[in-house]
Formats: structure tokens, C-alpha cells, sequence
């Protein structure tokens, strides 16, 4: 399973691209209104500083929901890197525009899927990868994990390439339960991967050994 940042803030990008583990990057504009970014000019700096910074696909989201303002959007920031990954929501001019940009061979990336129709749609489409939410869905009293593990299926069963990114992950659990189903990525916030390596026996094991070493080596 590759492993995504969902965030805006090069400080984190950075701090988990040094970790080495890091496979990509996943924002949108409400992530890049956290970090105080406004303005098109800023907007594609932005991308393009993370993807200088990481080497590995990033997503960036298109503002407009209309086809032709999303198909422009989409060819202005797949110019900015070859790394740029187009996300467009799962509406009607979405997965048109996704049809439209696949078919000129730009990696898009279907967010705000909730359920198993529009995941097909967007991989029929031709999407790079699709973004069901688990965290918004459980949210709601709904299951997001079994979402994925639909998802996971359905493209399993019908040979389908489009690669189910698991998004809206909110603790290191849902990391862990993406990896039981099969998701092809997960993209997460820096706390919920640097909780996989939390466990108190290995910090009480590390901290007997540097004990037992240091009392023959004062
Ligand atoms: O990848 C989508 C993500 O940024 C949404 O997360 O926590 O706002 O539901 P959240």
C-alpha cells in the first residue's frame, strides 16, 4: 500500500518525505486555505514546491465545477510537473472532465466519493485513482472502511487499473484496516503515520537494552 500526506504544509511534507517512506501527496482547498494560501499565482507555486520537495504523485484540486473551467484548470496545473495529479469532484461535469483529461493522458484523482456508483463512473471515466472518505462517512453513523473494502472488490472483480486512494483517514487505525482490505494507497495526516510506530513494549524494550548496554559501557 503506498502511503500519502494529506496536507498543504511543507513543514509536514517535508518532515515525513524525510522519513522516506513517503509515496505521494494529497491536498485541497481547504487544506491549502489552512496554510493561508490564496490567489492563482500562489496556488500553483505552492504545487510546485511540493512537488519539488516530494517524488511521487500530487494531487491538486480544480476550483471550478463546470467542464471546460475544469478541463483548463486541469491542463494549466498538469503543466506545472509531470508529478501533478488532477482532482475533480464526483459531479457530471467531474467525470466528463475526467474522461476528457484521461483521454490526453493526464493522471486524475476522483475525490469526494461516498459511495460504490460514483467510484465506477469515475473509473470508467478513466480516473487515476478514486477518493472515497472514511472519516466524513463515519461521521455520519455510516461505515467508511467497508466503503473501501466495496470498492476494492468491485475493482478487483471487474479487472478495473483505477487505484482506490483511501482518504478522509483520521487515526492509525484506519491505516491499518486500509492494509487488511487491499487499498492501493492511503493518505494521511503526519499524527495518524507516525502513530503506527507508537507502542509502549517497544519503548520500554529500547529503554532496557540502552540500560543493560550502559551498565558495562559507563
Ligand atoms: O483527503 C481528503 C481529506 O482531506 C478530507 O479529510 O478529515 O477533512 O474529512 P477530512
Amino acid at each position: 500500500m503506498k502511503f500519502f500526506i494529506d496536507t498543504a504544509n511543507l513543514d509536514q511534507i517535508k518532515e515525513a518525505n524525510d522519513l522516506g517512506i513517503l509515496d505521494g501527496v494529497t491536498t485541497n482547498p481547504s487544506l491549502m486555505a489552512k496554510e493561508g494560501i490564496s490567489g492563482e499565482a500562489n496556488f500553483l507555486n505552492h504545487y510546485k514546491t511540493i512537488c519539488e520537495i516530494v517524488d511521487g504523485d500530487v494531487s491538486a484540486e480544480v476550483i471550478a465545477t463546470d467542464f471546460d473551467g475544469m478541463i483548463a484548470e486541469g491542463e494549466k496545473l498538469a503543466a506545472l510537473h509531470p508529478n501533478i495529479v488532477v482532482k475533480i469532484p464526483a459531479i457530471k461535469e467531474g467525470i466528463k472532465a475526467i474522461k476528457y483529461l484521461s483521454s490526453k493522458g493526464i493522471k486524475t484523482n476522483c475525490t469526494l466519493i461516498f459511495n460504490v456508483g460514483q467510484a465506477l463512473l469515475a473509473a470508467k471515466a478513466g480516473a487515476t485513482y478514486v477518493s472515497p472518505f472514511i472519516g466524513r462517512l463515519d461521521d455520519i453513523s455510516s461505515d467508511g472502511l467497508q466503503l473501501i473494502e466495496d470498492i476494492v472488490n468491485m475493482f478487483n472483480y471487474y479487472d478495473i487499473a483505477t487505484q482506490v486512494l483511501a482518504a478522509s483517514i483520521r487515526h492509525t487505525m484506519h491505516i491499518v484496516e486500509c492494509l487488511k482490505i487491499g487499498a492501493d494507497v492511503a493518505t494521511c495526516p503526519l499524527n495518524a503515520i507516525l502513530g503506527l510506530l507508537n507502542h509502549p513494549l517497544t519503548d520500554k524494550g529500547l529503554e532496557k537494552f540502552l540500560a543493560d548496554y550502559h551498565k558495562l559501557n559507563p
